[in-house]
């Protein structure tokens, strides 16, 4: 499903150098939840967009579902994108003058016409708890309300991976809550593979993985705190 291998992303020239990633190599499987966490800038931005297809790494593989993505030109790029994946991110970004529901259809516009859209929007949006909220304005509806949008929106294509970056850095811890209960119960029932970037690990509760970054390094599972020693 994703199969990343020796990927090395370096940003900058000569003194500003910086290792972003350092021989990454992770493969994951369909339907499985993932967390990836690790202190500020140790990288995990960087893998994220480098799984997205939104930046290109400096070295390495990656393939989903057995796609060698570093072979494809920025066309082939962005239907892949489109096609392959949905993305959650910190702010919904919704666009305020269209209502949730034109929301959630954007990126079937881009990508396939397909004359089941307009359901899966709405079978999506009732499945995000927002069936109430369809012809609302985007600028009309609460922060939470708006990331439920974003979730749907994310997974409208049907993705094989749904990739989210701080996906409740934005909200109250309530909410918050909410919306990775939503996630998790929407991830086991579509069986959908959701990468999740986040600061608050003990927010999810149990997920079938955790990858730490450090200082652009991948490893498997949770690094112990040091708090706990007396
Ligand atoms: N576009 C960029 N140009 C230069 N350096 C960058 C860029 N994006 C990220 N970095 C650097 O790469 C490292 C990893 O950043 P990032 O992936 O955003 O970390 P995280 O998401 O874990 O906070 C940091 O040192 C950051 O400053
Ligand atoms: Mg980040």
């Amino acid at each position: 499903m994703l199969e990343i291998i020796n990927l090395n992303k370096t940003y900058g020239e000569g003194d500003t150098k910086v290792h972003a990633l350092q021989d990454v190599s992770i493969s994951i499987e369909k339907g499985e939840f993932v967390l990836i966490v690790g202190s500020s800038g140790s990288g995990k931005s960087t893998l994220l967009n480098m799984i997205g297809l939104l930046d290109s790494p400096s070295s390495g593989k990656i393939f989903i579902d057995g796609k060698d993505t570093t072979t494809l030109d920025d066309n082939q790029l962005s239907s892949f994108r489109n096609q392959k994946l949905g993305f959650i991110f910190q702010f919904s970004n919704l666009i305020s003058d269209l209502t949730v529901y034109e929301n959630v259809l954007l990126p079937r516009q881009i990508g396939s016409t397909n004359g089941s859209a307009e359901k899966d929007a709405k079978d999506l949006l009732i499945a995000v708890g927002m069936e109430d909220q369809i012809y609302k304005r985007a600028n009309k509806i609460s922060g939470g309300q708006a990331q439920r949008a974003a979730i749907a929106r994310g997974m409208v294509n049907n993705p094989s991976i749904v990739l989210a970056d701080e996906p409740t850095g934005n909200l109250d811890s309530v909410t918050a809550n909410t919306i990775v209960q939503l996630m998790k119960s929407i991830a086991k029932k579509l069986g959908h593979t959701f990468i999740i970037v986040t600061h608050d690990r003990h927010q999810f509760g149990e997920v079938d993985r955790i990858i730490t970054i450090k200082d652009g390094r991948a490893f498997e599972g949770e690094e112990p705190t040091m708090e706990a020693v007396a």
